[in-house]
């Protein structure tokens, strides 16, 4: 099990990239393994999780050759997948195992998925229920939770025959959407996914980027069934989920300038840079342009005086996975910062209201723990000492940027889990210096 040790930081500054965004290459594989020829994806995020994806669609016997960060798909159109030999294995790769549930779902022959132990643990109801309802069969280890059935993986999958439905998403969550939207692609008739609070639109951008029919009307996404569509190069932004670990070391280690170039600025996922704006943060976007459907540019951040935010509503899916990291820079704002709404938290990669609140009130943070939320109290002096990442590459990262200004050092534990979403972390974190 390896651990980071962090010292701390007089000051960050240079020009960096961060990988390619991980929602956007789950997605390149996919989709182009569904489309008719031969895609190549640039700056892939050559990642544990990403790498899932490339393996279970090897085994539904797309062949897929990857060099690094670009990686391409031999694509054999929507019914050229085949029944694998054994189950499918998705790491701790909830993405992979919600969205490729869809595209199983279409597929005329049974099949089994499952993950490492946390994947065991992350809810599949709120796929199974709509594709079941699309005529899959789907099957999983059950529990019921508040008098709600819920399942998890292994999930045993028998599909085929599916039909369109209207679906009304009860939670905001972009790879239950995915799930039906891919699986719509294989269904008789049309598919409709509406959406209370917008969740990140990167499958919807993905397959009009591929030419299927597709069209998004304010909430609603639709999709037209049995439409073979063909391959299309995809040009993968970095992702600003991992950007955000950087923007906030730059702005709370006094005298710092880090400038982030080729972002993904996808309006459903910068949340956070709203968030570090109105928290009162020198943050400037240029050179915005669009390639693949995905709008992308270069970030300059640079040390500020913070100030509390109160976060909930609409903005929370705008910024769930940035959730551990704004919680790090509230504890450098003036005043009590409170975060709700936000219960999605408790089913990630860890329960992290519960993680982060833990490992940052190890550090001194003044943290509590909401039912739905967290309110941190600022400004507080951190101090390093030891803390867990719990498996969560976020609450990992999360903790060795509040370890750069915590006084003394501070070691990170069990961090093999930063594979997942952002390979070569540490070393970019110490080249700044
Ligand atoms: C993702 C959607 C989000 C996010 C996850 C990636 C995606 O999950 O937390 O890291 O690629 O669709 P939910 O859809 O469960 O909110």
């Amino acid at each position: 099990m390896t651990l980071i040790r962090i010292e701390p930081a007089a000051r960050l500054t240079g020009e960096l990239t961060v990988p390619g965004d991980k929602s956007i290459s789950h997605r390149a594989i996919m989709i182009g393994a569904l489309a008719r020829g031969k895609t190549t994806v640039n700056n892939f995020l050559a990642s544990a999780d990403c790498l899932a994806t490339i393996d279970c669609l090897r085994k539904l016997g797309i062949r897929v050759e990857g060099r690094g960060t670009r990686v391409e798909i031999a694509g054999k159109g929507l019914t050229g997948l085949t029944k694998p030999a054994g189950p499918l294995y998705v790491g701790n790769s909830g993405t992979t195992i919600r969205l490729l549930s869809g595209i199983l779902a279409g597929q005329n022959w049974p099949v089994e998925i499952s993950g490492d132990d946390s994947i065991k643990k992350r809810p599949m109801g709120r796929v199974a229920r709509p594709l079941r309802e699309m005529g899959a069969d789907i099957e999983g280890q059950g529990s019921r939770v508040k008098g709600q059935e819920e399942i998890y993986p292994p999930l045993k999958i028998n599909g085929g025959n599916l039909k369109g439905i209207n679906y009304l998403l009860p939670v905001a969550s972009a790879q239950v959407k995915s799930a039906v939207l891919l699986a719509g692609l294989f269904a008789a008739g049309e598919t409709s996914v509406t959406e209370k609070v917008a969740s990140r639109d990167h499958t919807e951008r993905m397959l009009a980027h591929f030419g299927a029919k597709i069209s998004v009307q304010g909430p609603v996404a639709r999709v037209q069934g049995k439409e073979e569509f063909d391959a299309a190069d995809v040009e993968v932004p970095g992702d600003i989920s991992s950007a955000a670990f950087f923007l906030v070391a730059g702005l709370i280690i006094p005298n710092s300038e880090l400038r982030i170039t080729n972002v993904g600025v996808n309006p459903t996922r910068t949340g956070i840079i709203d968030v570090l704006h109105r928290m009162g943060a020198d943050l400037t976007v240029e050179n915005e342009r669009i390639d693949s459907e995905e709008p992308r540019a270069d970030l300059t951040i640079r040390s500020s005086q913070l100030k509390a935010i109160k976060l909930d509503g609409a903005i929370i899916p705008r910024i769930i996975d940035e959730i551990p990291i704004i919680a790090v820079a509230a504890t450098q704002a003036e005043g009590v910062t409170e975060i709700r709404g936000a219960k999605e938290l408790r089913v990630k990669e860890s329960d992290r209201l519960k993680t982060t609140a833990a490992e940052l009130r190890k550090m001194g943070a003044q943290i509590e723990e909401l039912p739905d939320g967290l309110r941190i109290t600022g400004p507080t002096k951190l101090r390093g000492t030891m803390v867990e990442s719990y498996g969560d590459h976020r609450i990992a990262m999360a903790a060795a940027v509040a370890g750069l200004i915590a006084e003394g050092d501070t070691v990170v534990n069990n961090t093999d889990c930063i594979e997942t979403s952002f390979p070569g972390f540490e070393k970019l974190l110490k080249s700044l210096r």
